[in-house]
């Protein structure tokens, strides 16, 4: 979910178009229409908050992903540094400014510098595939966690990657 919150109040929507981008700076992106609202609210604010659902949040992405809903009327958040709303029970969250725009076709690019980053729970991430809701299998607690150079340099890779 990306949030962000101006003088109306909190705005959010599901998105499953994220990925991290640089470790150094530190960049992600995400892809929303041109027609969101919530976008039309984050290009305004310049802030951002990705909040990465866990496994038992699939309510909450239906709720967000619904034109209309009042997303914010029964559900528990905090204010991220900037104000950006965090979801209560997300599996982490990072709190990023915009830095650039780029245009997608009918979706937009959008390049957030993480300003903040949450705590992790230890939970499984929420995931979406093939128009379901599913989560990933777990694996042996035993099984030695991969190395790979480059993630090294990012002070809490295992926290999103
Ligand atoms: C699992 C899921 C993933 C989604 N991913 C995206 C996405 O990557 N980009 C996007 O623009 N909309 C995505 N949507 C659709 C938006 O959440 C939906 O159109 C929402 O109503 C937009 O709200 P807004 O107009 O307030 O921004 C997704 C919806 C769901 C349920």
């Amino acid at each position: 979910m990306i949030t962000t919150a101006d003088s109306d109040g909190p705005a959010g929507f599901a998105c499953q178009a994220f990925a991290p981008l640089s470790l150094d700076p530190p960049l992600v992106l995400f892809c929303p229409q041109n027609g969101s609202d919530t976008w039309r609210r984050i290009h305004a604010t310049g802030i951002f908050c990705v909040n990465i659902l866990a496994s038992d949040q699939r309510d909450v992405s239906r709720l967000f992903g619904t034109r209309g809903a009042d997303r914010f009327a029964a559900l528990d958040w905090t204010p991220a540094p900037s104000g950006a709303p965090v979801l209560a029970g997300a599996l982490t969250w990072a709190e990023c400014a915009v830095e650039a725009v780029h245009p997608g076709g009918d979706h937009v690019v959008v390049i957030g510098r993480v300003t903040t980053l949450g705590p992790c729970r230890d939970t499984a991430p929420l995931l979406f595939h093939r128009s379901r809701y599913t989560t990933v299998t777990p694996t042996s607690p035993y099984e030695p966690p991969e190395v790979v150079d480059t993630l090294l340099s990012w002070p809490r890779h295992t926290d999103w990657i």
